[in-house]
């Protein structure tokens, strides 16, 4: 797992990032190959179980998540969102995380928060937790409408602080969520360690995308959503194909009887 992050540092200013959102197995053994990191985001609860918030997913979902992208990730470095309100102060922290790295074996956790959470970044990679960074728009304390970040001097400033001190408290990569490109090129030049973009720009050392939503799987609107593929075009075709051939009793045929 080590090594995995090492490979992931030294790509910074060389190569760019790949990083992916899985849910389960199937999903996952189709973006290990094609990824640096897998995370396993808590933007489950809205793509698969339509919350309105991320709030509302649990620790245990997660780690039942988690458990079945692993049996697809190989090669990625493997990461789980912590979801809200399972680290809101140190012990609670650890003990969550020490739960969810020993029932998934996934290689690293993610945390919402810049400076605001420093101290428990701290304490994780004290206590040999890898941890990723996220700061920007953070779905689990946003409130309101989302509104891209660094738009003003006093974001502008709030973010370069949030993304050094994460830095500093050792972890070892950021999520930079919606902020404005001339931000995100500006910490990524600042910081010694990677961020990964989404709706940030092409500064940022990597990119991150929901693959449900990349793949057509989940409609969404958000601006920085990219659809590279019409995966339920195809899933629908399917299931048509096998509709018609039940009604017209093609299906199942010899070939799929006993
Ligand atoms: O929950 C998630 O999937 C995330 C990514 C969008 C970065 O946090």
């Amino acid at each position: 797992m080590k090594h995995k992050i090492q490979n992931i540092l030294k790509k910074k200013n060389k190569s760019k990032i790949v990083c992916l959102t899985a849910y389960s197995k199937n999903i996952a053994e189709i973006v290990d190959d094609h990824s640096d990191i897998v995370l396993v985001g808590d933007s489950l609860g809205s793509v698969l179980y339509n919350y309105n918030t991320t709030r509302k997913v649990t620790l245990n979902m997660m780690i039942e998540h988690t458990k079945s992208v692993r049996l697809g990730v190989k090669k990625s470095l493997l990461v789980i969102d912590l979801p809200y309100n399972t680290y809101r102060n140190k012990s609670e922290a650890l003990k969550n995380s020490k739960k969810a790295i020993k029932e998934t074996k996934c290689d690293a956790v993610k945390v919402e928060g810049g400076t605001r959470v420093k101290e428990i970044v701290k304490h994780l990679v004290k206590n040999k937790i890898s941890v990723l960074g996220h700061i920007g728009i953070t779905p689990q304390t946003a409130k309101g409408r989302f509104k891209s970040k660094g738009k003003n001097e006093t974001e502008k400033r709030k973010l370069i602080k949030d993304a050094k001190d994460l830095e500093q408290s050792g972890a070892f990569g950021i999520v930079l969520e919606c902020i404005y490109s001339d931000i995100s090129k500006k910490i990524t030049k600042l910081i010694n360690i990677p961020t990964i973009g989404i709706g940030a720009s092409v500064n940022c050392d990597g990119q991150v995308l929901v693959t449900d939503d990349l793949i057509g799987l989940n409609e969404t609107k958000f601006r920085f959503v990219k659809k590279f593929g019409n995966i339920k075009k195809n899933i629908k075709s399917a299931v048509i194909k096998y509709k018609n051939s039940v009604k017209q009793k093609k299906f199942p045929s010899k070939k799929n009887s006993y």
